[in-house]
């Protein structure tokens, strides 16, 4: 696999109109969660860039705690879901937010979010950067999806395939 910008076909969404939204979202979950203890879970790795991003555009306290599962193996889905990190804290005194990247089948936010609501935190919503609506095969829908992408290989802003190109700063079609 290399880096090469060949492989970039067309950027779907700039990092302006990126910007835009996550200020929107930002100002929302602010209002929605003000005076509330909230913790962002960040789904590594694809998701660190927006994480990032997104609690910088929150005017109200959070934490911060990281997870990482695996469900793909360079572009292809294995339908399969397990933790290889788990996070460090006790999440019942929260209200939590899962931050992911993208959902497609939705196998991975459904098993996800499942397996942090038995652990009973006070609330428990998820918040994508982006939806591929047409490749679900779960009944999962994200609470907060700041853009519907069609069914195309995405990379950039974080996402990846099979480890390059996370350092793009905008969202671009992959092209084999
Ligand atoms: P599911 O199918 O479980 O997938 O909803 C969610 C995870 O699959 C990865 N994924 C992608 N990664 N470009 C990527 O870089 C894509 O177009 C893409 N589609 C799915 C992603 O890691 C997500 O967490
Ligand atoms: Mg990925």
């Amino acid at each position: 696999m290399d880096n090469n910008r060949e492989h970039i076909s067309r950027v779907l969404i700039s990092a302006e109109d990126i910007r835009e939204k996550i200020q929107e979202t930002g100002a929302m979950i602010s209002e929605m969660y003000a005076g509330k203890p909230l913790l962002i879970v960040c789904v590594l790795t694809g998701s660190f860039i927006f994480t990032a991003d997104l609690c910088r555009a929150l005017s109200i306290p959070c934490e911060i705690d990281f997870m990482s599962v695996k469900s793909y193996s360079g572009d292809r889905s294995t339908g399969k879901v397990g933790i290889v990190l788990d996070l460090k804290k006790d999440i019942s005194s929260y209200h939590v937010i899962i931050v992911e990247d993208i959902v497609d089948t939705g196998l991975t936010m459904k098993c996800v979010s499942s397996m942090l609501r038995e652990r009973n935190p006070l609330s428990l919503s998820v918040v994508t950067l982006l939806d591929k609506p047409e490749c679900r095969k779960t009944d999962f829908t994200p609470d907060v999806s700041l853009f519907r992408i069609p069914n195309v290989f995405v990379v950039g802003y974080g996402m990846d395939c099979d480890e390059q190109f996370r350092e793009l700063p905008y969202v671009a079609e992959y092209r084999p």
